[in-house]
């Protein structure tokens, strides 16, 4: 049994879909979904999911060794961050190399780094009149989005396209193609 846990700072709608695609894979299972966000939306959804949850803060993730110690407890073949904002501790990532796997919704190198999220990211591309941008998925280094790149897929904008059609276009993609690369890199 292949071990996943998930973490997600807001909406929650790609944990929402990585738990539907493995829903029925019994090599599979999602132990546990983090957040760093008392109200975030991904609560309620792992609450009517059935999927466990665990918030935590600022102290207990860079402080002391509080989530290192849980996630050791859970001893994951994946730490898979959907969402997730915060910079991963250094600890976490000697902890567990090549273990934690990040979303990113534009072709890095290109917009990435810190404050370079969600809809900042969108208008951004929106703004330097772009005619592509894509997802990539990729491993976690002690850098904002520096680690190797595992799968980018790219998706046309059209002049016409606003930064909210663009956002609809890159959570489609990130819909049929995350839980996809998931499943590849837990089978190596
Ligand atoms: C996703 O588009 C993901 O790529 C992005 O946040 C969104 C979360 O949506 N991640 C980042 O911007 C990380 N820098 P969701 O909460 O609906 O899954």
């Amino acid at each position: 049994m292949k071990r996943i846990v998930l973490f997600a700072s807001g909406s929650g709608s790609n944990v929402e879909n990585i738990v539907h695609y493995f829903q029925d894979n019994s090599e599979v299972t999602i132990a546990t979904v983090f957040t760093n966000k008392s109200d975030a939306k991904v609560l309620e959804r792992c609450n009517r999911l059935k999927i466990s949850s665990l918030y935590f803060n600022k102290t207990s993730f860079y402080d002391n060794d509080c989530i290192l110690d849980i996630l050791k407890g859970i001893n994951p073949d994946l730490i898979i961050l959907a969402g997730f904002l915060w910079k991963i501790p250094e600890k976490l990532v000697k902890n567990f190399p090549n273990k934690i796997v990040n979303i990113h919704p534009a072709l890095l190198p290109k917009y990435g780094g810190k404050g370079m999220y969600g809809m900042n990211v969108h208008n951004a591309v929106k703004d330097n009149n772009e005619q592509e941008t894509g997802i990539t998925i990729h491993f976690v280094n002690e850098n904002y989005d520096e680690g190797a790149i595992i799968s980018q897929i790219k998706t046309k904008i059209t002049p016409e396209d606003t930064p909210e059609d663009i956002a609809k276009k890159i959570h489609e993609l990130e819909y049929e193609h995350f839980p996809k690369v998931i499943a590849q890199i837990l089978h190596g």
